[in-house]
Formats: structure tokens, C-alpha cells, sequence
């Protein structure tokens, strides 16, 4: 399957301090913020540098800057938005997208119901963030919009996973590959990540 655990010491401390059902939302918000820095970091790791020229004060030498496509981020609303300023903080120059998806009461499906997406979406990569990869219906509908908007790379960056939802988006989108912090148990029987750490959109924007 195509999933890298990022277990670096930092993000797993900070993640468990998350997983606290005593950690408020300024912490939470800070701790998701960090460690997605942190994830950006490990998710970049294979970006193609080329060779250019520079002048230091001392003397010109040959140096590597970053080459090839540029990037495109796509927080999935509403949680992913908690993770979009530690990613540019670090990728200053991203594009960001938007798609925002709610669940079907009947269905249980995910329906789109906002997407804003880099008009050069061909010339990009892409990394889709959203902290929990549940049950993988509405990320696989996310990386669904991505390519029918003609997307030919695509990353997934998510917190806390769950085996099912990556069995899941690894059928349907076996060329995307998925970073993760951590592979929790298993989903209950209300979609929530075991052990997880809750609804990462009422911690992070403090709505419950
Ligand atoms: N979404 C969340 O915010 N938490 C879960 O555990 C599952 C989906």
C-alpha cells in the first residue's frame, strides 16, 4: 500500500499532547499548525533541485534551487484549513485550493459543495491536507474533483488514519500516495478514528 508513516519524535509527542481530550483549541491549533510544517518538510523530501548560478559577497559558485512543477495545496474544508499555515509557512509560494464536501444523510456520500481550485492546474502537484483519513469516502471524492479538473499529481497529508479509509482510497486512486503521522485501530460505528482524537474541526475552530 502506498503509506508513509512520518514517525519522526516531534510530531508523535506533539500528536499525543492532540489526542488529549484536555488539550483546548489554542493548543490544538498550535500543535496541528506545527506538526504540518513538520509533515511538509518529509512530504517535499523528493522535490527535483536544479543547479544555478550564484554570487555570494566572497565569490560566484553553483548552487541548487528547487526545479520542476510547483505546488499546489488543498485543504479539504473545513479541518484542513487548520493545517494550510504551517504548510505555507514553509512553501510560501503554494498555490491553495479549496473543496469543501458534506455527507449525504441518506446516502452518506459525500456531495461538493464548494470547490476553488489554481487555474494551472495541469502545471502543479498537488498535496490534499485534511488531519483525518476516516473513512476515505470524501478524500477519494476530493482526489475525484482533483483529476477531473485534469490534476496529474497528487499527494495525501493527513494526521491520524484510519486502515479502512486507506484500504479504501488505495482501490480507487491506487497512483496517490498517502502520508500519515499515524495508522490508528479502526473507525467506530460512528466514522470516528479509535483511538483518534475527536472531531479535529469542533477542536480546532473550538464548535463543541
Ligand atoms: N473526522 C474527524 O474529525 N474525526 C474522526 O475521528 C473521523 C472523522
Amino acid at each position: 500500500m502506498n503509506v508513509k508513516v512520518i514517525d519522526h519524535p516531534l510530531i508523535q509527542h506533539k500528536l499525543s499532547i492532540m489526542r488529549n481530550v484536555n488539550t483546548g483549541t489554542k493548543d490544538f491549533r498550535e500543535l496541528l499548525e506545527e506538526i504540518s510544517m513538520l509533515m511538509a518538510f518529509e512530504i517535499t523530501r523528493d522535490l527535483p533541485l536544479q543547479e544555478v548560478e550564484i554570487k555570494t559577497p566572497v565569490t560566484k559558485c553553483t548552487c541548487k534551487m528547487l526545479a520542476g512543477k510547483k505546488l499546489g495545496i488543498i485543504p479539504v474544508l473545513r479541518a484542513g484549513l487548520g493545517m494550510t499555515n504551517g504548510f505555507l509557512k514553509l512553501i510560501p509560494n503554494a498555490k491553495v485550493g479549496h473543496i469543501g464536501l458534506y455527507r449525504d444523510p441518506e446516502t452518506l456520500m459525500p456531495v461538493e459543495y464548494y470547490s476553488k481550485l489554481p487555474s494551472d492546474i495541469a502545471e502543479r502537484d498537488f498535496i490534499i491536507i485534511d488531519p483525518m483519513l476516516a473513512t476515505g469516502n470524501s478524500l477519494i471524492a476530493s482526489i475525484d474533483i482533483l483529476k477531473n479538473n485534469g490534476a496529474q499529481s497528487i499527494k495525501l497529508l493527513c494526521l491520524v488514519a484510519a486502515p479502512e479509509g486507506i484500504k479504501l482510497i488505495n482501490e480507487a486512486h491506487p497512483d496517490v500516495d498517502i502520508y500519515v503521522a499515524s495508522v490508528d485501530e479502526k473507525l467506530n460505528d460512528h466514522g470516528y478514528i479509535v483511538p483518534g482524537l475527536g472531531d479535529a474541526g469542533d477542536r480546532l475552530f473550538g464548535t463543541k
